[in-house]
């Protein structure tokens, strides 16, 4: 039998740990600016995946307040936070799913958004997960992806660690950290086109595609 993966993100403890520093996670704002760039202007529907309490999602609707949007989630305490955020915004919809599994039936997007949360899935759901992320898209959709990715080498990971205030030691055991040149490479595979790593920093990293 093998072992389930770690994802420690259904506990409250982790989830409050999270949201206390998330601001202060460095150059999260450049990337999070690097992101708002490659939202169509005709977005109609978005779509958060690993939403949190829904904070890049409020700011890609504040750049185009005019759109619906649907978060996914599975932390009982990120959802009552995303809820929070939303209320009385009945243009979003919160809904509580496990992205281990196929996403549940939620219409067509123009732009499927992420921000650090799909490397908490094993690889081949990550493979998965991209494959479906293609097939929720309208043609000229976008799929951008902030996401926390592998360094090349033992000391740059610990490097990037230090600077977020971890180490090997203490760094989030859910995270099953992969490459970007396998990402992108997925998403060509899958039928991306327009594939690239449109900003860096360490081990953050915006990996975007979009549909033709
Ligand atoms: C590091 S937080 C990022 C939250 C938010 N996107 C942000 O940028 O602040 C990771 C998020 O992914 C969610 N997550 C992790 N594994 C998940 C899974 N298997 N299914 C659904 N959500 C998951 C966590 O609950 C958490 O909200």
């Amino acid at each position: 039998m093998t072992a389930k993966p770690v994802n420690l993100w259904t506990s409250n403890e982790h989830a409050r740990d999270y949201l206390e520093r998330a601001d202060s996670i460095s150059h999260r704002g450049e990337g999070e600016a690097a992101l708002l760039e490659f939202i169509p202007p005709s977005t109609g529907r978005i779509l958060d995946l690993g939403t949190g309490d829904g904070r890049l999602l409020a700011l890609v609707r504040h750049a185009h307040p005019d759109t619906e949007a649907v978060a996914v989630d599975f932390s009982p305490t990120m959802l009552d936070e995303v809820r929070r955020r939303f209320a009385g915004e009945p243009s979003v919809r919160v809904v509580a799913h496990n992205m281990d599994e196929s996403l549940p039936a939620l219409g067509k997007f123009d732009a499927v958004i992420s921000s650090f949360a799909i490397h908490h899935l094993v690889h081949e759901r990550k493979r998965a997960l991209y494959a479906e992320i293609y097939g929720l898209l309208n043609p000229g959709g976008v799929f951008c992806n902030l996401e926390h990715v592998a360094s090349v080498s033992p000391r740059l990971h610990q490097e990037f660690l230090e600077n977020i205030g971890f180490t090997v030691e203490t760094e989030d055991p859910s995270n099953k950290l992969l490459d970007v040149e396998t990402q992108l490479g997925w998403l060509r595979e899958i039928g991306f086109g327009e594939v690239d790593c449109h900003w860096k920093w360490r081990e953050l990293a915006l990996l975007a595609g979009r549909r033709a």
